[in-house]
């Protein structure tokens, strides 16, 4: 397994819209794996793989607390079969956005088709933290950050505070 580094915003490899994976093989269950490791490494619960400069839809997502067993999903080609009409607020934090959390209003549950690790076709219902994580990680694939579902004042501000990061960073 290897550890990935992580693209940090604004980059546009993040503004990418991934592509569907043909089969979950050898090398999607590796890039599924990697995924995983690095994104437990980097403390974060969901990861997906445009954040790693790949360009398939794939994402992992695992939302268990440091003193719980882990809860892996993997998911290649996930699809949303059903949102409810309920809406949540939950606060977001991103890999890709380090240290940078709002408040993102999505809906409360959802119903959501993959390819699992062994390339089986699962159906999930997920709620509350998990259906976030999941629609989060989603948008990814399609180039959406979830600083593009709040106001652009504050958007435009969180993107200015990492470019200014990323400078000193290189300076
Ligand atoms: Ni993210």
């Amino acid at each position: 397994m290897a550890i990935l580094d992580i693209i940090v915003a604004p980059d546009p490899r993040l503004k990418i819209t991934a592509k569907a994976v043909k089969a979950v093989d050898d090398d999607v269950r590796a890039l599924m794996d990697d995924m995983l490791e690095s994104m437990h490494v980097a403390n974060g619960i969901g990861l997906a793989a445009p954040q790693v400069g790949d360009s398939r839809r794939v994402i992992v997502v695992d939302i268990s607390r440091a003193e719980e067993e882990p809860d892996p999903i993997r998911m290649a080609n996930p699809e949303l079969l059903w949102v409810s009409d309920e809406e949540g607020n939950h606060e977001e934090g991103c890999l890709s956005l380090p240290e940078q959390y709002a408040e993102v209003e999505r809906p409360e549950s959802i119903r959501v088709r993959y390819l699992d690790r062994s390339g089986e076709e699962q159906e999930l219902d997920a709620t509350g933290m998990l259906a976030t994580c999941i629609q989060h990680e989603m948008d990814h694939l399609d180039g959406i950050l979830f600083v593009d579902h709040i106001s652009s004042l504050k958007r435009k501000m969180i993107l200015r505070k990492l470019s200014k990061a990323k400078k000193m960073a290189t300076a």
